[in-house]
């Protein structure tokens, strides 16, 4: 019987994904979504993206679950998760592509930008001295494949970069922290706190009103992460405080953010939606092959995700 690895995603281009598999996996049929697949018995591979409810149940015969995307908080925390491996992807492209927005946010911050715009909106000359990058601390709280890359970019710029992660890592060159006891302290030298953990029951809520208190005053904030680690309530009311002066922020804890949402009309919030970094099918292509053939050969697969530790 022919395999079939069905694929299922709202923002993602499915024919650069299918026309980049297709030669990767002979024998596989690449099919989009449930609609497409004649022999659901014949779906052994899903690649998805927040899949709806339900989606795993008509493959009985499933023996892998790709995430489409580096964090895996909107799989793993289903019920209706099928007891096959799940991997995620981990591409060093993707962690570039997010440290250069997390660069870009860090240096629009550290050359005042925002104070650049404002005043252009008033056609306003408005002389600030330049900053040197050591004067400026950023603290990058989650220490993973990205948020290690990240760091080790804007230390390259010369910012005074640490890091903060749940338990201890080492970074050449940038002086790291873990646990709880350590954040406090952590977030109070953070001129920059960019956060870039992943979402898990223990990181939701992380950045609540009493820690978001933490920060000195002035501070920026830049979120690429998700949402609900930071308590998106308290926030925007240290936003509108001035608590925190600006802040960047890709995710949210409704996504699309509603019309409605007060982050929209804030003159010192840069909203961008959710893609500082996507998945790339040029670069993850033959990692998705290579764990489908890992599959086929009884193997142990890559960048397999724990569900019960939530990454
Ligand atoms: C995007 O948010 C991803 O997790 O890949």
């Amino acid at each position: 019987m022919s395999e079939t690895l069905v694929f299922y995603s709202e923002l993602d281009p499915f024919e650069q994904w299918r026309g980049l598999l297709a030669p990767l996996l002979p024998g596989v049929r690449i099919v989009r979504s449930c609609d497409e697949v004649v022999d659901p018995a014949s779906v052994r591979y899903a690649l998805v993206w927040k899949p709806p409810v339900g989606f795993f149940a008509r493959f009985p015969n499933l023996q892998l679950v790709i995430n489409l995307g580096a964090g895996v908080d909107s799989l793993v925390g289903r019920g209706d998760l099928p007891d096959v491996p799940i991997t995620r992807l981990s591409d060093p492209d993707m962690a570039r592509m997010m440290a250069g927005y997390v660069l870009f946010a860090v240096l629009r911050y550290a050359r005042d930008i925002p104070a650049f715009e404002r005043a252009q909106r008033e056609r306003r000359w408005h002389y600030l001295h330049p900053r040197e990058p050591s004067s400026i601390r950023v603290g990058v709280l989650g220490l993973g494949e990205l948020g290690a890359r990240a760091a080790q970019e804007l230390a390259r710029q010369g910012f005074s970069v640490r890091g903060w992660s749940r338990s201890p890592k080492v970074l050449e060159g940038i002086p790291c922290c873990a646990g709880q006891e350590a954040l406090p302290a952590f977030l109070a030298s953070s001129d920059i706190l960019v956060v870039m953990l992943p979402l898990t029951p223990q990181t939701r809520g992380l950045l609540d009103a009493e820690r978001l208190a933490m920060l000195p005053p002035g501070c920026c904030l830049i979120n690429v992460s998700r949402g609900p680690v930071v308590d998106q309530a308290a926030l925007t009311a240290a936003l509108a405080s001035g608590h925190i002066a600006e802040a960047t922020l890709d995710v949210f804890d409704r996504e699309p953010l509603p019309p409605e949402d007060p982050l929209w009309g804030m003159d010192n919030v840069l909203i961008t939606p959710h893609l500082a970094s996507v998945a790339l099918p040029a670069s993850a292509a033959e990692q998705i092959a290579a764990n489908v053939a890992r599959v086929r050969e009884g193997r142990e697969v890559q960048h397999r995700v724990d569900p019960v530790r939530g990454y």
